[in-house]
């Protein structure tokens, strides 16, 4: 543990949040504004004949109506771009995008919008898809399908999940406005940078004329890594009209606007001895994509390096449906496999009658399966064995239906989650003044994660200043560049690049205090409260002031680029984590409550254990309302989906949820990055439906294998 990292900490944004002085996208005010609303398709699939915009263009405060018609071409074919041709590729297109002078009169107009179309017959239900293709195909290891059959001992069979959508609470939007040929956008992403190069190229314009600004997003899971057809049309509008428009989804667009997670249908087969050593695994995914992109994620691939299994095959396929583009949302592909692996896993368990915990055990994989390369750290059987003491596992009785309390069911389940360990290429920018204060800068995004605090903690570490003395900024494409948010590795990319950042500084103040200290190699010194400290001798020491005030300085800058080192390539670098699930279940009635979950992690250094105990929870909420409730419904006679509000698409709610008891194994870590970090906030969710399932199974004896587990599953 360091002075800083490893202590907890409130978020340095929190105050700025709960009492309202932080600005989201819709927020910012500017001078003449003009409000946009999207008109969207009523068809899934099919052709505008007609589109009549001359009701709405007569009413009051209507500057103009975009329609396909008479909008400007995009020179971007990346994703799907609004207005751009007469095809309707899914129900809840926009088709016309109404500009006034307030929101009401945009909104009033965009319903005397009229539109009418040849119909062509969609399809929306991936179980009938008719066009479905290969989408990515990993090396089979060894003989997976001779394996199974020579197997002992077999189990196969099929999941579901449903499409489920991200719900943030802030929608996404935009406001745009123009000075020349320079843009400016307040946009709600995850990426200013990609936002960036998405308005540069559908211009054709520089870089450097697109300014993107996002100080704060309102959670995204996902939903604004791409950056979706909306950016777009304020853009649009805004340089035609020369004033700035603005523009937000409504609750309802959110559903087709922005993606979704996919539907995923899953069968795996898994063959093993009669003592539970795993033979053959095939793990086969079939995910939806659009008619017009596709889109694939990773539904069967991390379990590859999960369990030791000589033979393993992942096929993976799309279905192409009269959909929007799915994206990713939180835990992408792998939670969705993890839930029919460790479903399955629970499964084979109950064919071998062995307990779930010590199958797990029985086949953990000392070395990367998959690669035959040494895990970078992997304290996942210390997640198991910590877990299990934590929850009680001991006292689980095998059989199903054999635990109860009073009326109640009680079912214990349990099962593994893993994620990858990554690293992107990121800058950060810190100027240390002469005052000991610091402003450090990159381009990142804080969707949540609580990386404002974080990168401030371990800026602060290096600095030797206190956290209050630092001000961390993100958010805006000026900044140096880093990814986007996503993919568990902000802190990871961005940590390191303000920890090589805060090093320069130091390397720069010792190449000024040569004759100041005995020693300057930066090794030997460290920065602390202001002073460039030898380690080895506290009272050998320069004031930083000095140093500045000397060389006639007031303060320095550097941007460092941390880029993931070589080294990583001689491991399998992997983050992991178990989780124990109670369930209680009402079988007349099908009512499950999720009393109980310990979750414990492996994902290297804690930087946080506010912020990050805080992850842990959000993502166990995430998975209990994936198992139990959430689903977005489609009525596939109109191919529209129809559960698009927040009283008709479920998710837990205060009351759903209980005790959540969260534990971090840390991880000595030197080859991931210098700090030893991994990331853990899509990991957290990723074991938590099968956890649900699997008990769910032990409460009751059914075994569900369409998600969410609803009351007529159980009583059915
Ligand atoms: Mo996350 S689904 O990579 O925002």
């Amino acid at each position: 543990m360091g002075k800083y990292i490893g202590k907890e900490m409130s978020r340095v944004d929190g105050i700025a949040k709960v009492t309202g002085t932080a600005k989201y996208s819709a927020e910012f005010q500017l001078k003449n504004m003009a409000y946009g609303y999207i008109v969207q398709s009523t068809i899934a699939k099919g052709q505008i004949t007609k589109i009549d915009t001359s009701e709405a263009e007569k009413q009051p405060g209507v500057l103009k109506v975009y329609t396909h018609l008479n909008t400007p071409k995009s020179k971007s074919n990346d994703g799907f771009v609004a207005l751009q041709s007469d095809r309707i590729f899914f129900n809840g297109q926009p088709i016309a995008f109404v500009v006034a002078e307030t929101f009401e009169q945009a909104r009033y107009a965009a319903q005397l919008v009229k539109a009418e179309y040849k119909a062509e017959k969609s399809e929306t239900d991936m179980l009938k898809a008719t066009s479905i293709k290969q989408a990515r195909s990993e090396k089979t290891r060894g003989n997976p399908q001779k394996a199974f059959e020579e197997s002992p001992v077999k189990v196969t069979a099929e999941y579901i999940i449903p499409i489920e959508h991200h719900n943030p609470l802030e929608p996404h939007a935009a406001i745009a406005y123009w000075e020349g040929d320079n843009l400016t956008i307040f946009v709600k992403t995850q990426g200013v940078k990609q936002m960036q190069a998405h308005l540069a190229e559908s211009f054709g314009l520089e870089k450097e004329k697109i300014h993107v600004i996002c100080p704060f997003v309102g959670g995204a899971f996902g939903s604004a890594l791409n950056p979706q057809y909306y950016p777009f049309l304020a853009a649009v509008a805004s340089k035609e009209l020369n004033r700035p428009v603005k523009v937000a989804y409504t609750r309802r667009q959110m559903f087709t606007g922005h993606g979704y997670r996919p539907y995923t249908w899953q069968k795996v087969s898994i063959g093993a001895t009669k003592d539970g050593k795993l033979q053959a695994i095939i793990h086969e995914a079939i995910t939806n994509s659009s008619s017009f992109e596709d889109f694939t994620e990773t539904p069967n691939s991390f379990g590859r390096s999960l369990y030791n299994c000589p033979n393993y095959d992942t096929p993976y396929k799309i279905a192409k449906l009269d959909l929007p583009t799915p994206t990713w949302m939180r835990a992408p592909g792998m939670v969705s496999g993890a839930f029919a692996l460790e479903s399955a896993l629970d499964e084979l368990a109950y064919e071998l009658k062995i307990d779930p915990l010590e199958l797990r055990l029985i086949n953990y994989a000392e070395t990367d399966p998959e690669t035959g390369r040494p895990f970078s750290s992997k304290a996942l059987r210390e997640c198991y064995l910590k877990g299990a003491s934590m929850f009680g596992w001991e006292k689980r009785k095998f059989e199903p239906r054999s635990m109860r309390d009073g009326r109640w069911l009680v079912g214990w389940g349990m099962a593994t989650g893993i994620w990858g360990a990554f690293m992107l290429p990121a800058s950060v920018k810190i100027t240390y003044k002469a005052d000991n204060t610091a402003t450090v800068e990159s381009a990142t995004a804080d969707i949540g994660p609580g990386t404002y605090t974080t990168i401030t903690i371990i800026s602060a570490e290096f600095l030797g200043l206190p956290p209050e003395r630092i001000k961390f900024s993100l958010g805006d494409s000026k900044m140096p560049d880093a990814p986007m948010q996503g993919g568990s590795f902000t802190t990871a990319s961005v940590g390191t690049a303000a920890y090589g950042a805060a090093l320069q500084i130091k390397k720069k103040l010792l190449s000024l205090a040569s004759d100041m200290l005995p020693d300057t190699n930066p090794e030997n010194v460290e920065m602390s409260e202001g002073f460039l400290r030898l380690k080895s001798d506290p009272s050998k020491a320069v004031s930083i002031a000095e140093i500045m005030k000397k060389h006639g300085l007031s303060e320095i800058t550097e941007v460092y680029t941390a880029t993931p080192s070589s080294e990583r390539q001689k491991y399998r670098t992997l983050a992991h984590g178990a989780q124990f699930v109670e369930v209680k279940v009402d079988e007349d009635l099908g009512i499950i409550k999720v009393t109980r979950v310990v979750e414990t992690t492996a994902c290297g250094k804690i930087v946080n254990p506010k912020t990050s105990h805080s992850q842990e929870m959000g993502g166990v909420v995430w998975g209990i309302g994936m198992a139990l409730q959430e689903v977005t419904e489609i009525d596939h006679r109109y191919g529209k989906m129809i559960t698009t509000d927040l009283a008709t698409y479920h998710f837990p709610v205060n009351a759903d949820i209980h005790e959540i008891t969260t534990e971090f194994i840390e991880e000595e870590d030197k080859i991931v990055n210098p700090l030893g970090i991994k990331g853990m906030g899509e990991l957290c969710m990723v074991g938590i439906p099968a956890a649900v399932a699997n008990a769910v199974f032990h409460a009751t004896g059914k075994r569900i294998r369409e998600l969410p587990i609803t009351p007529e599953k159980i009583f059915g």
